[in-house]
């Protein structure tokens, strides 16, 4: 893990309220891979706090990062010119790791969530794996990423809540009407605590035993273990913190 001041290259909307910021490294960085995060500083002193996004691509030289303009502090980051710096602390997290014998692999999507799951696309490529999505947005408005999934997808189903774009249904209601075609060997999830809810209980009523990791989202602080800002309840009662011990967890592992 490094603390590293970096230099914005390009920072630009990709859809509704959202940007891609490139930045690039002072030096090669260590540990970079899908599923980790970065916590950046929106550079100005009243907004003290970085602010965690997911790595989204990466080369030995670059980060990519895509955020949703939601706040003060990515307001501040929507604002940043190519040549500006900032501070960035990466990378963290222990992010998505693939078994060998994991060989069909479904990612259920949902908004922001798809930025973590390019990363994935892209560690895996050209690995053999075969890749089913599931992808839900709110709206057409709102759809981006569409081109990664599907190249790198055997199956791609990207569909909207109010029917602008694709089907009108959900990430999850569509990854379980086509369970039987996909025949995951695993399940990968990254989105909204709803969209999770529900993909946990879908499995539960349906006994499926397939291995499902889920990535989460909680408020943070420090990035790195010693706040305690951002800890989750253990299914075994226990307590565990997102951004040292996650944001990936097994979903029975894990309260929602
Ligand atoms: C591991 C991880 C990866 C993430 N990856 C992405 C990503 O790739 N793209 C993306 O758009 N968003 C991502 N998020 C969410 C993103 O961190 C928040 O949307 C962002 O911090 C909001 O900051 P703000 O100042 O604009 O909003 P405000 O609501 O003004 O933020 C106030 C405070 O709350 C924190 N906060 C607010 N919402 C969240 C949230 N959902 N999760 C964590 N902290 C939050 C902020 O960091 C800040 O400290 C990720 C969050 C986590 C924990
Ligand atoms: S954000 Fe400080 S312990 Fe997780």
């Amino acid at each position: 893990m490094k603390d590293l001041r970096v230099t914005v290259l390009s920072n630009a909307p990709i859809a509704a309220g959202v940007n891609q910021m490139t930045f690039s490294l002072p030096e090669r960085v260590e540990g970079l891979r899908c599923g980790r995060f970065v916590n950046l500083s929106v550079g100005d002193g009243a907004h003290l706090l970085r602010r965690p996004i997911a790595i989204c691509e990466y080369t030995d030289a670059t980060v990519t990062i895509c955020y949703q303009i939601k706040g003060a502090g990515t307001k501040l980051l929507s604002q940043k010119k190519a040549g500006d710096e900032l501070t960035c602390v990466l990378p963290l997290g222990n992010g998505f790791v693939l078994r060998e014998e994991e060989r069909r692999v479904a990612l259920v999507v949902g908004g922001v969530g798809v930025f973590p799951m390019i990363s994935v696309l892209k560690e895996y490529a050209g690995t053999g794996r075969a890749f089913c999505s599931y992808i839900g947005f709110r709206n057409a408005a709102s759809v981006c990423g569409e081109k990664a999934f599907r190249a790198e997808s055997e199956r791609v189903s990207l569909v909207t809540d109010d029917g602008s774009f694709g089907e009108k249904t959900n990430a999850v209601a569509a990854f379980f009407a086509d369970f039987d075609k996909a025949k995951p060997d695993v399940i990968l999830s990254c989105g909204p605590a709803p969209m999770l809810r529900a993909l946990k209980a879908g499995l539960a009523e349906r006994g499926v035993k397939v291995p499902c990791y889920v990535s989460l989202e909680e408020r943070m602080g420090c990035g790195v273990g010693a706040c305690l800002v951002c800890v989750c309840d253990l299914a075994n009662g226990a307590r565990a913190r997102v951004c040292k011990d996650g944001p990936v967890f097994e979903i029975g592992e894990v309260t929602l």
